[in-house]
């Protein structure tokens, strides 16, 4: 297992077109998702769910979807359309993160949306945990109204992450990290 400090002083999102197979197997996604579901989650409320697509099942979803983007992006070209297939069709894995927001006089729906991110961080740090990489992505598909029918989700249900995990084909392009004096104040 990857040192825990190293793990999270070094983590970093490879892009999504550079995850390849092999994907994780069952036992380590079962893996993930119990590493996932391990989050502070005020109340017990459980605000969140996780709806998983291998690579072999996605083909419909893909197609769906595409149709959708076509649908709300009329003048569209194919390309731009065959970009959505690539976007939601060429990762090994793709996680699905659901928040499910429950009114609740203790708990906040901020922090229920809170707990719900939590929960994708974590999935990050497991993935690559287990030698995989991940990136977490939203674009218009977490937020079309379209996606609501697609994904199953109830009305207060939305979309909090793509979570795509995968091998990581090449170097991860390492991004500049904010410098601790422009965020932190002692007071
Ligand atoms: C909620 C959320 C949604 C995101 N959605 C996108 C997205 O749709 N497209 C994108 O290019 N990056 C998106 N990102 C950014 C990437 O997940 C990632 O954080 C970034 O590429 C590199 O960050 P890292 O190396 O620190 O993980 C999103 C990040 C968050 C937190």
């Amino acid at each position: 297992m990857t040192d825990a400090l190293e793990l999270l002083k070094t983590r970093t999102s490879p892009k999504a077109a550079d995850l390849v197979p092999p994907a994780p197997s069952e036992v380590q996604l079962r893996e993930m998702l119990t590493i996932a579901a391990r989050v502070p989650d005020h109340g017990m409320m459980k605000p969140w769910r996780f709806i998983v697509h291998p690579m072999e099942t996605r083909a419909a979803l893909v197609e769906k979807l595409a149709a959708n983007f076509r649908a709300g992006n009329p003048n569209a070209s194919e390309g731009e359309i065959d970009k959505q297939r690539l976007r939601f069709g060429g990762s090994p894995l793709i996680v699905t993160v659901v928040c499910r927001i429950v009114p609740n006089v203790k708990v906040p729906d901020v922090e229920q949306l809170l707990s719900a991110g939590a929960a994708c961080m974590n999935l990050l740090n497991a993935a690559q945990a287990l030698g995989f990489g991940a990136n977490w992505l939203t674009g218009w598909a977490a937020f079309d109204k379209s996606s609501k029918e697609l994904f199953g989700l109830a009305d207060n249900e939305q979309i909090v992450g793509f979570i795509h995990i995968g091998s990581v084909k090449g170097e991860i392009f390492q991004r500049a990290r904010p410098d601790l004096s422009q965020i932190v104040n002692k007071i």
